[in-house]
């Protein structure tokens, strides 16, 4: 009899880095693997699902406009409670700090059903930053049985919080994999990304920190108007969140301003397209952090704190905060000083080799095995 993995996810970013975990698993004649999706997000997720071909066997479609906390939470917890009840799992695999990934944790702990966490260990240990991930990675850790730690770093946090060393495994970041699987040389843009001049410098800008909500956000965005002013040869190209709360100061903003392109979110493929074809990122995403180092594409982090040390130890990482005028003189100092762009845009790749997925999928085998 083979064993049932279930893998639950529910965001954008969780959906690309379990891609190639759900393709693994699948490849282990010794598993039988379900996917529930919680649909935390819908059209984000989407968009993932269709470039990957996964085809969720549930899907709690729970996404609403301006959703809070409490309402994701309750309803991950009790959607996933029937969909547990229904398949009896013997391991459930989340990923990362959603607050999908804890309370599909937390409601498979309730059923005595074991779990494992990918990305585990990653840590700023500050309570509200960023919130509410870092707690919800850190009782997801609690939770977990078994922790894939993506560097030895966070192999590292897990074991000052008192994980037994023979649950953590150190297996690369997926998202490397996702990556490498997704990136090809003879790529071609096409619709609105087919019309941007590349001999331009362009700044890839993404943003949706629910720590960075409102001003934060606004001194953010006042920084790439300034920027914009003083280089007439950049252009800011700005994939925009779906999230009501981060369009509408977004809008306020940025709408209407000359070199400006305010578009919807991208699928991964074109997006990683574009990230290895801009000048440079800007962003308080936590993928983008892992993903653009690969690409050896600079990038400035718009957060006071990162959980994703390797990169900024790699140096083509930096944390700038959320400050108008340090984000404005840190991009002048890329976008003026070859040197010190250069040093930033070495292609070094800290996050792992792209055989993330397959690790894991070994050690779930052979865990089911002698479980
Ligand atoms: C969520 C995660 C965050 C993760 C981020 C990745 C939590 C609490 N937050 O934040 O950890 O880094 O996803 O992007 O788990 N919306 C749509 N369509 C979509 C997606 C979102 O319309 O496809 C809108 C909805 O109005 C929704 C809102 O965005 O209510 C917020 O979504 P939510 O998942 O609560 O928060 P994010 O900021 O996306
Ligand atoms: N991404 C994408 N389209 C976009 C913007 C981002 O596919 O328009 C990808 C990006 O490459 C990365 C992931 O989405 O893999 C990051 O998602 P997000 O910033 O929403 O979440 P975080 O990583 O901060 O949790």
């Amino acid at each position: 009899m083979r064993n049932k993995v279930m893998v639950v996810f529910g965001t954008r970013p969780e959906a690309i880095k379990m891609a190639p975990v759900i393709k693994a698993l699948q490849e282990m004649e010794q598993l039988e693997v379900r996917v529930a999706v919680t649909a935390q997000h819908r059209e984000m997720l989407d968009q993932v699902l269709d470039l990957f071909g996964i085809v969720p066997d549930y899907d709690l479609n729970l996404m609403r406009e301006n959703q809070d906390l409490f309402g994701i939470t309750s309803r991950v917890l009790e959607g996933m409670r029937d969909v547990y009840e229904r398949e009896r799992p013997r391991l459930v695999l989340v990923h990362g700090d959603t607050t999908t990934t804890f309370a599909a944790a937390l409601a498979a702990f309730y059923l005595r059903i074991a779990v494992g966490h990918v990305e585990a260990g990653l840590r700023t240990r500050r309570k509200y930053s960023p919130f509410p991930e870092e707690m919800n990675r850190t009782l997801t850790g609690r939770l977990a049985d078994l922790h894939f730690a993506p560097t030895e770093t966070a192999r590292a946090n897990l074991l000052a919080e008192g994980v037994a060393p023979f649950r953590i495994w150190v297996t690369g970041n997926t998202v490397i994999d996702a990556l490498y699987q997704t990136v090809k040389p003879d790529y071609r843009f096409t619709g609105e990304l087919a019309e941007l001049d590349f001999t331009r410098r362009i700044i890839l800008v993404t943003t949706h920190r629910r720590e960075n909500w409102g001003t934060k956000m606004r001194q953010i965005y006042e920084a790439l108007c300034d920027i914009l002013e003083e280089f007439d040869d950049v252009d800011v190209v700005f994939p925009v969140h779906k999230n009501p709360v981060v369009r509408d100061v977004v809008e306020e903003v940025l709408e209407g301003r000359e070199r400006v392109y305010l578009i919807e979110p991208l699928d991964y493929e074109p997006f990683a397209h574009l990230m290895a074809a801009s000048h440079l990122v800007m962003t308080d995403s936590g993928g983008l952090q892992e993903e653009a180092p690969s690409l050896g594409k600079p990038v400035l982090v718009l957060r006071d704190t990162t959980e994703r040390p390797e990169a900024v130890e790699a140096g083509t990482v930096k944390l700038v905060g959320t400050d108008r005028r340090r984000i404005y003189e840190e991009a002048k100092r890329l976008l003026t000083d070859e040197e010190a762009y250069q040093k930033m845009a070495r292609a070094v790749n800290p996050y792992g080799d792209g055989q993330a997925a397959p690790r894991i999928a070994k050690v779930v085998r052979d865990f089911l095995h002698n479980y």
